[in-house]
Formats: structure tokens, C-alpha cells, sequence
């Protein structure tokens, strides 16, 4: 509402837009001697210049007394049986340390300016999008750099809802939306802090929205539910859960990417330089792209400009069904995805006991915890409603935890539609998976090493035993999101529930209930606007793009209600 002054006393009118004047000056130079605007500090500010002084907003403890009405008190659900565990950190040698980040191996460190040597005119930006679980989102980052992610280009999207609360460093670890700031700046990876709390459509179209304020025509998403490394042993053929039929454009390349030259010989690349190696193959061969997948969606490839052709993410799909839509319009407007690989990608449930391993610590043996262990017996009943609706019942795949972890995804490949990755969790998965405790070490330690992984560039093998015991854990860890029929790829999302009296605090299980329900709300929205129920539009319908909400349901049945 405008004030309007015209009425006022002179004085008024005058004194008022000084002291706005004055405010104004105020909060610019502390923007500039900070270089950012506190929301605290602009309050106390505020209070300062109206001659308040008493900057403490009172802290009032509020005690929750239940009203003296008529009514009976309301009754309480059960409480779980399930023990949660208490979350530790993943990296106890930066937690405890001021020092820097140990370094990479050393093949690993990026050539500064190399995505000039691919023709492109900036360091396209790697998105991982945050909304809870700090030990898996550290463990991405983690793995990123030290697989030769340039960290200047990583930017982790901090999607948590709670305003200023972890800038402020005012969430503790059992807080399920904590991130600790300083950690990631050590890391030297930047974060971007999205204003509300978005769901998975609107997160990506924040994406496009970053990426067309800093002019970036593409960029690189990832979920942060992922563990990635390069093709440090060479050739890796494993199909790995989430893994798709694999696209070459000709013979020639297909040797190319199959047969990786391995850490330390001539031709090495990391996962970095393959993705600009993608981005730069892909400019020269396409002109209507949309996506290039790295293990579906789990690191993608982005053209903004399809994105924009086709309107973006349909934001009323909050998570499932988003996908099956996005694929589907880029597809009908003849935008192609592809399914490529550029290095080894394990889409994860459980971290690594100590993150230090990914920088080859000769001194840690590679070995995973599950954060949120589900007992055998309880694996079935973990929640996952209307199980039997989702459009993407058929695709192996999909993957609740995109993104931001939880969504995700029931895409269906819109080329060469394949079942077979399922079963085909890897080399030797299934091993070990029956343990029940929540630490699943690897018996094969790697030899002895005397050194530090500096001298394995030269070919010694130690670093690269190390690596393989090390892939061997990946592996593993991939193959264990998936045992059980999928039904506990997402119990992880469930692990910390600490939190309570901290600024924005929600409860962890409403939080999870709450996915769920927007998550089939989105379903109906895709039901409804394509008048189908699966995600296969492009495969089993005549539909086009300008058919969307103006068609009937091609089903007779309304979509059985359990
Ligand atoms: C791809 O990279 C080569 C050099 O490796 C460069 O000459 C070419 O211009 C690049 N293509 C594009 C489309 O940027
Ligand atoms: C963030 O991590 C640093 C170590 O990198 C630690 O000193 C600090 O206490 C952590 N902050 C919070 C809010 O936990």
C-alpha cells in the first residue's frame, strides 16, 4: 500500500523521505562492506535507526500449553519403531580442520581453460539441486571434484526452504534441510540459495531461469543422490541400475567410448572433459537437441533453447509425471535426447563412512554406511503409495530422487525403450547385501599402500588398485539402492529427524507424507492434461503437442483408487 503524504504536516513530508534517504544509504554501504544483505543485520539496522537500540528481537520462549477449552485432547499416531540413526559427518578431516580440502589426484585436476580447447566460451555450470541430506549432497560434490570437476563451475542449489537459516550457520546436522556453507566454500563450490522452496519443476525451471540471466545457453544438472567417477581404469561396460541402452553415432566413436584410456596413459580424460567433449560433439552434430543423459537424468545435459521452445517444466506437475511430460513435448517438437556416457555414475542411497577415500587416503579403507537402515522384513511396507498408478510402472528405472532428491522421475526413454536394466545391477552386487548391520565394509581391502596417490599417475597400479576398490564400493552401493524391488531407493530421504526449535523447522515425516501426495497430484495433472496414463506418450498415442488438456481420456477405467 502507497503512503501518501499529501495530507501530512510539512515536517512529515519532509522527514519521512530523509530518513527513507538515509535508510537507503545505510543499507548501501553495508551491502557494500559486506557484500551481501543480511536480513539480520537490515533489522537490527532498521531497529538502530529509529532510535530503538535494543537490537535483540526478543527471544520469546514459547511454551506450547494446550488450550483450556472443552475439547478432549487430540490423539497421537503411534510413534516408529524404527531406530534413526544420528547422522554423523561424512568428512570428519574437514569438519575438524581449517586447512584446505586435501588435493585430487593429480590426473584428475582440470586444465585450467580447457573448455576453450572444445570451442566453448565459458565453463558451463554443473546445478546440483539441495533440499535435505547434507552426507549424500557432500558426497556428490566430493565426487565430482575429486573425478575432475572443476569446483568454480559447481553449483550447489540450496532448495531448503529455510530462508537465511544455513547462511546464518543456524541449523544443526540432525536438521534434515541442513548444509553447512563454509564446508561447500572450502570446497570452493558455489551456492546459489533458490528464494521459496520449489518443487522438482520448479527447481528446473529455476535452472533455465539462472542459466538465461547469466547467459549460459547450456548446462549440466545433477541429482545429488549420485557418485560419480571418471574412467580411471579404463574400459567400464558395466550396465549399472539406471543405465540405459548406450547411444553412438557411428562405429568409430562407440570404440572411442567404450575403450577409455585409463588414468595415466596418453588420451586420458575425466568426466569433466568428456562432458565438454559431449557438449562440443553434440553442437557440431545437432541442431535440435534438448537433453543429453549420463545414466538418465541422473547428470544431464541441457539445451536451454528447447527448453524455452516448448515452455519450460510444467510447474502444475510438482515431481512424477514432470519428466514423462517434458520428454514427451520436447520429442513431439522434435527435439532429440540421448543417452551417452561420459563416465561412471552410481545413483546412491548410502555414503561413504569417510569421504576422505575419494581423495585415495591410503591411510581409509573405501567402505559405506546406510544412513536410514530398513530391516528385511520392513523393506515391503516402506511407504510407497499408489505404487501401481505411477505412468511409469514399466520404465526400470525411474528415479524418486531426482534432483533434489526426491523427485523424479518415471521417465521413459523416448528412443529405444529398454527393460533390461533391472537386473543388470553390475558385476558382482549382490553380495553382502543381506548384512544387517548398517555398515557394509568391503572385505577385499586394496593392497597396502605406502604412498599417497601422487605417484600413480606414472602407471605404478597402486592408485589404481585403490580405485578399483574403491569402484568396488560404488558399485556396490548402486547395487544396494536398488535391492528390494526398489521399494527403499528413498530411505534415505528419511534419515535425519532432528531439528525441532530451529528457525524453519518441519517435521521430517510430514515433510516426506506431504512428497508423496503432491507427487500423485501431479500424476492426475499428467493424466488429465493428456488425457493417458503412462509415460509413453510419443510411443502409444497419435498426440501432438497442441493436444494437451484439450483431449478425452483414452482409457475406460478411471484409474483404480486403492
Ligand atoms: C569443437 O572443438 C573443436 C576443437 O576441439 C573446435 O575446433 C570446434 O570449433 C568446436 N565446435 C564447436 C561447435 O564449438
Ligand atoms: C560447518 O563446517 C565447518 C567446518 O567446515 C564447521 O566448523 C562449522 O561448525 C559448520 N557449521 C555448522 C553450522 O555446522
Amino acid at each position: 500500500m502507497a503512503i501518501s503524504l499529501v495530507g501530512a504536516p510539512r515536517g512529515l513530508r519532509i522527514l519521512l523521505p530523509a530518513s527513507f534517504v538515509i535508510l537507503v544509504l545505510v543499507l548501501v554501504a553495508l551491502y557494500h562492506s559486506t557484500g551481501q544483505l543480511e536480513t539480520s543485520q537490515l533489522l537490527k539496522t532498521i531497529s538502530n535507526i529509529h532510535g530503538g537500540g535494543n537490537s535483540q528481537p526478543q527471544e520469546e520462549e514459547e511454551v506450547h500449553t494446550r488450550p483450556a477449552n472443552t475439547h478432549p485432547p487430540p490423539k497421537y499416531k503411534p510413534t516408529s519403531t524404527l531406530a534413526v540413526p544420528t547422522v554423523t559427518d561424512p568428512f570428519p578431516l574437514l569438519a575438524t580442520s581449517t586447512g584446505a580440502p586435501p588435493s585430487i589426484p593429480e590426473y584428475n585436476v582440470p586444465k585450467p581453460g580447457l573448455h576453450r580447447d572444445y570451442g566453448l566460451s565459458y565453463m558451463p555450470p554443473l546445478f546440483i539441486g539441495f533440499t535435505r541430506q547434507w552426507p549424500m549432497l557432500l558426497q556428490c560434490v566430493v565426487s565430482y571434484i575429486t573425478a575432475g570437476w572443476p569446483p568454480e563451475s559447481i553449483y550447489v542449489v540450496e532448495n531448503t526452504g529455510v530462508q537465511n537459516s544455513n547462511a546464518d550457520g543456524k541449523l544443526t546436522l540432525q536438521n534434515p534441510f541442513y548444509l553447512n556453507h563454509t564446508t561447500l566454500s572450502r570446497l570452493g563450490v558455489n551456492i546459489l540459495q533458490t528464494p521459496v522452496l520449489l518443487t522438482f519443476s520448479q527447481l528446473q525451471n529455476f535452472f533455465i531461469s539462472t542459466a538465461t540471466s547469466r547467459q549460459w545457453p547450456h548446462y549440466f544438472y545433477s541429482h545429488q543422490d549420485v557418485l560419480v567417477m571418471s574412467f580411471e581404469d579404463g574400459a567400464d561396460t558395466i550396465k549399472r541400475p539406471g543405465d540405459r541402452d548406450w547411444f553412438f553415432y557411428d562405429d568409430q566413436e562407440k570404440t572411442d567410448i567404450l575403450r577409455p584410456a585409463a588414468a595415466g596413459q596418453r588420451g586420458y580424460r575425466t568426466i569433466y572433459e568428456n562432458c565438454l567433449r559431449e557438449l562440443n560433439h553434440t553442437l557440431e552434430n545437432e541442431k535440435r537437441w534438448a537433453f543429453r543423459w549420463f545414466q538418465y537424468d541422473h547428470l544431464t545435459l541441457v539445451n536451454r533453447a528447447a527448453l524455452d521452445a516448448v515452455g519450460g517444466w510444467d510447474s502444475l506437475m510438482p515431481y512424477y509425471g514432470s519428466d514423462c511430460d517434458m520428454n514427451a513435448r520436447l520429442e513431439m517438437d522434435g527435439w532429440t535426447m540421448r543417452h551417452r556416457r561420459v563416465g561412471i555414475i552410481n545413483d546412491v542411497s548410502t555414503i561413504m563412512e569417510d569421504l576422505a577415500v575419494l581423495y585415495r587416503d591410503p591411510e581409509v579403507v573405501p567402505k559405506f554406511i546406510d544412513p536410514n537402515p530398513i530391516p528385511d522384513e520392513e523393506l515391503d511396507k516402506v511407504e510407497r503409495p499408489h505404487k501401481d498408478e505411477r505412468p511409469d510402472k514399466d520404465a526400470p528405472t525411474g528415479d524418486e530422487t531426482a534432483l533434489d532428491e526426491e523427485n523424479e522421475p518415471g521417465e521413459q526413454p523416448p528412443e529405444n525403450p529398454t527393460e533390461e536394466s533391472k537386473e543388470e545391477s553390475g558385476k558382482e552386487p549382490e553380495e553382502g547385501k543381506q548384512e544387517e548391520s548398517n555398515e557394509k565394509s568391503v572385505e577385499r581391502r586394496s593392497e597396502k599402500r605406502g604412498r599417497g596417490s601422487s605417484r600413480a599417475a606414472g602407471g605404478s597400479g597402486i592408485a589404481q588398485d585403490y580405485f578399483r576398490a574403491l569402484l568396488r564400493v560404488a558399485d556396490e552401493m548402486g547395487a544396494y539402492k536398488y535391492r528390494s524391488d526398489n521399494s527403499a531407493r528413498n530411505s534415505w530421504q528419511g534419515s535425519q529427524h532432528g531439528g525441532v526449535g530451529e528457525p524453519y523447522y518441519y517435521n521430517a515425516d510430514g515433510f516426506g507424507k506431504s512428497f508423496w501426495i503432491l507427487a500423485e497430484a501431479g500424476r492426475e495433472v499428467f493424466r488429465q492434461k493428456w488425457g493417458h496414463r503412462d509415460c509413453d506418450l510419443v510411443q502409444e498415442t497419435a498426440l501432438q503437442l497442441d493436444d494437451q488438456w484439450r483431449v478425452e481420456k483414452d482409457w475406460e477405467d478411471t484409474p483404480s483408487k486403492s
